[in-house]
């Protein structure tokens, strides 16, 4: 690799030269640990941490005895990413809950691990030196741990072995170990790290050291995979279910692939472009593959529209930081809300809907319409994944998500605000009950609320300077003018209208909380899909048919970890009438579970359709195509749920009388 000049590089990449450094993110991202959850988000994120993300240090061989402490497991299939996925989201749980006994065992991890760094530079087990993909979640558990630390020795050891392995990744690639594999298609994430550290170590590292780590990222992006100019943005992206499969049909690089544009956009200084590329992969995801919970078709590759194809659950989460980057560095408030219009039906349908609600299990894979999810299913829908992915289990069909799921909660929570300090604004992105200590206006405020399971937040506010709270309005607020909604502040209400999505509301400095409160209507509504028949939603969640399921112990680990085969005991064969007849929705406080499908926070009684089976017959294990227009049926009475509480479920309805519908 030549050595470049930082500053020519920029310039070469700008036709403005940026002063120092990469170009500065539109909004910053809160210091890990800057917000925490409350209310039902606490609720759910302190089952995750009493759950898997404490227990399996003590009782899953791939972090129990992991290569990266010197032991014998987490080598599957050559690659060592169990404990570095485990860290990526157990630091940042550990800090925003100040969970301290989680916080003591991810530094035991951490200091471990960094005890182990090699002279050359290198962390974590060494069996192929081009490998370097399972480091890039462990250098972002770094990034997340030294942003939740004061200044001190702790975080100065992380600077320094953060550095030392850049070195040695540079090493390497000066020395000819190619880029290539899990290494090369997953690039950006890696260089998000190496931004982080070029951004923190502005003006106290050597600038050849900063020069250095610029084109270490410059080597990274144009080495790596192009999946703009080679993907998305060509005819060869893949447009139905893949059968020929690669790389670049594989959903968890895909998902994560979607950040590339937005990330490299900083060191281009071009966020429109880079905005550019990130949204084009989005839509063309969701285009040929975009499933009603919000994720896209991917059974293990790229698997289309048919909701009775699966997710995996490592798309989901993956997905979710990449959307939660790119609504961050975007170019402007039009774009950021579209990202986080898709970031919030993630967190609130899909990923939720691929955990049992006690936390303890996942299936592999998800589906919009399933009336099943057993262990050994040899006649299964899905394309690429063994006989145990539609189970909810400890690590079902692979090990990857068991390890990788912790990220999800953890960065959501993370990213429900953001600071653009050039305009001393707090944006308020997503709405989920939390307390943040910002540095614009030393504001400390409290989101009260139970959205998505209310319709009303509370802003409650004490702060030192003055500031403005701009607040993103969630899409279905978005797609009436003007938008119903009303807002109060202390008590007066206030005009308050959005722009490009946003409210923006002055905050005083006064001599005591300020509260502003949002009320607003949320109704239900059926979208249709051509090809995927129609789903209920109301405000930001997907419902689903209650299918009453109940589930049956397949195998017992350690704790509370098991195998299960989730089963129906009520009919799934329904379709949506012409005219829907949906009632008023009900809500209930989330309750010690918030997404326990018998304690669920919100109930819709509706009248639907039965469908006799011989037109809606069993394909492969799964609800099949519909045979036909649907018409007649007897009416029944049924209850829908968010799918958020449901493990299996049908989502995706037959509309009866219209035109045949492809399940
Ligand atoms: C905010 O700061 C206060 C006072 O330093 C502290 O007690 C509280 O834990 C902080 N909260 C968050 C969300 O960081
Ligand atoms: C981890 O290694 C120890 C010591 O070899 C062993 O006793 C234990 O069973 C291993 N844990 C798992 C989950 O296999
Ligand atoms: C950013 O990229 C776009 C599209 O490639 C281009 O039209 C525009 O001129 C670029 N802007 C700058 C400042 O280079
Ligand atoms: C995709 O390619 C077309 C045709 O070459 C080009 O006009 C467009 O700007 C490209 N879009 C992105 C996001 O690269
Ligand atoms: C789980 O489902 C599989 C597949 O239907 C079946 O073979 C097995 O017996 C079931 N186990 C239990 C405990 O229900
Ligand atoms: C919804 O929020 C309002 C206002 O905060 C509260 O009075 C009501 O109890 C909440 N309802 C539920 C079901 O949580
Ligand atoms: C549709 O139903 C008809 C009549 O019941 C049957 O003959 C036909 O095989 C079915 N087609 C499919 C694709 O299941």
């Amino acid at each position: 690799m030549p050595a470049m000049d930082f500053r020519c590089l920029r310039c070469l990449c700008l036709a403005m030269c940026v002063a120092d450094g990469l170009a500065p993110p539109r909004w910053q991202r809160l210091a890990t640990g800057a917000i925490q959850p409350s209310g039902w988000l606490k609720t759910q994120m302190q089952l995750q941490a009493a759950a898997l993300t404490s227990h399996l240090p003590l009782f899953w061989d791939n972090v129990q005895n992991t290569s990266w402490l010197g032991g014998n497991a987490d080598n599957v299939g050559g690659i060592h990413e169990s404990t570095p996925y485990w860290l990526n989201g157990a630091v940042p749980l550990a800090v925003q809950l100040q969970d301290e006994a989680l916080l003591r065992t991810v530094e035991k991890y951490m200091d471990g691990i960094l005890d182990r760094q090699t002279q050359e530079g290198w962390l974590g087990p060494d069996t192929d030196r081009s490998d370097f993909w399972s480091r890039y979640p462990f250098l972002m558990a770094m990034v997340q741990h030294h942003e939740a630390l004061r200044p001190g020795a702790r975080r100065k050891r992380i600077e320094e072995a953060a550095l030392r392995f850049f070195a040695a990744v540079r090493q390497r690639l000066q020395g000819g170990v190619p880029l290539t594999s899990w290494s090369s298609f997953r690039a950006h994430d890696l260089i998000w790290t190496i931004h982080y550290f070029l951004d923190a170590l502005q003006g106290s590292a050597a600038s050849t050291t900063l020069q250095d780590l610029a084109a270490l990222a410059e080597h990274l992006h144009s080495h790596g995979f192009d999946w703009n100019g080679l993907w998305f943005n060509s005819s060869n992206f893949a447009k139905e279910a893949v059968i020929k499969t690669s790389m670049e049909t594989h959903g968890v690089n895909n998902a994560q692939a979607v950040k590339h544009g937005i990330v490299w956009a900083r060191q281009s200084g071009n966020a429109t472009e880079g905005w550019a590329e990130t949204w084009l992969a989005w839509e063309q995801l969701q285009r040929y593959h975009g499933q009603p919970h919000g994720a896209f078709g991917a059974d293990e590759h790229l698997a289309g529209r048919t909701p009775s194809r699966g997710t995996e659950l490592c798309v989901v989460v993956e997905s979710m930081w990449s959307l939660a980057l790119a609504s961050q560095l975007a170019p402007g408030d039009e774009e950021a809300v579209l990202a986080l219009d898709a970031l919030e039906s993630l967190a609130f349908n899909a990923l939720p809907g691929s955990l049992s609600e006690d936390l303890w299990s996942h299936p592999y894979l998800q589906f919009a319409n399933s009336y099943q999810a057993v262990s050994n299913e040899p006649d299964h829908v899905w394309a690429n994944d063994g006989p145990q992915a539609a189970m909810y289990g400890l690590a079902p069909n692979y090990e990857c998500c068991t390890a990788n799921f912790h990220q999800g909660y953890p960065k959501f929570a993370g990213s429900l605000f953001f600071e653009d300090g050039k305009q001393q604004e707090l944006v308020s992105a997503l709405w989920a009950p939390s307390v943040v200590n910002a540095t614009v206006g030393l504001a400390h405020v409290e989101l009260r609320t139970s959205y998505p399971f209310n319709t009303s937040v509370e802003y409650w506010i004490q702060n030192e300077k003055p500031f403005t709270l701009k607040i993103r309005l969630p899409k279905f607020l978005r797609t009436v003018t003007p938008a119903p909604v009303t807002v109060l502040l202390d008590g007066h209400s206030v005009k308050a209208e959005a722009v490009s999505g946003f409210l923006r509301l002055p905050i005083p400095v006064a001599a005591r909380r300020l509260a502003v409160k949002i009320s607003f209507a949320m109704a239900p509504s059926v979208n249709g899909y051509p090809d995927q028949g129609v789903s209920v939603y109301f405000g930001p969640l997907l419902l689903a048919l209650d299918l009453r399921e109940q589930r049956q112990l397949v195998q017992r680990y350690a704790f509370n970890a098991a195998d299960w085969n989730t089963t129906a005991t009520l009919p799934w064969r329904l379709a949506m009438p012409p005219s829907p007849h949906l009632g008023t929705p009900r809500f209930v406080a989330p309750g010690p579970r918030p997404m326990a499908s018998n304690n669920c926070p919100v109930t819709l009684e509706a009248t639907l359709l039965a469908v006799p089976s011989s037109a809606w017959p069993v394909r492969h294990g799964a609800p099949g195509p519909v045979n036909g227009t649907c018409r007649g049926g007897e009416q029944v009475q049924r209850t829908f749920i968010p799918y958020a509480c449901t493990s299996i479920r049908v989502s995706a309805l037959p509309l009866a009388g219209g035109e045949p519908v492809l399940v």
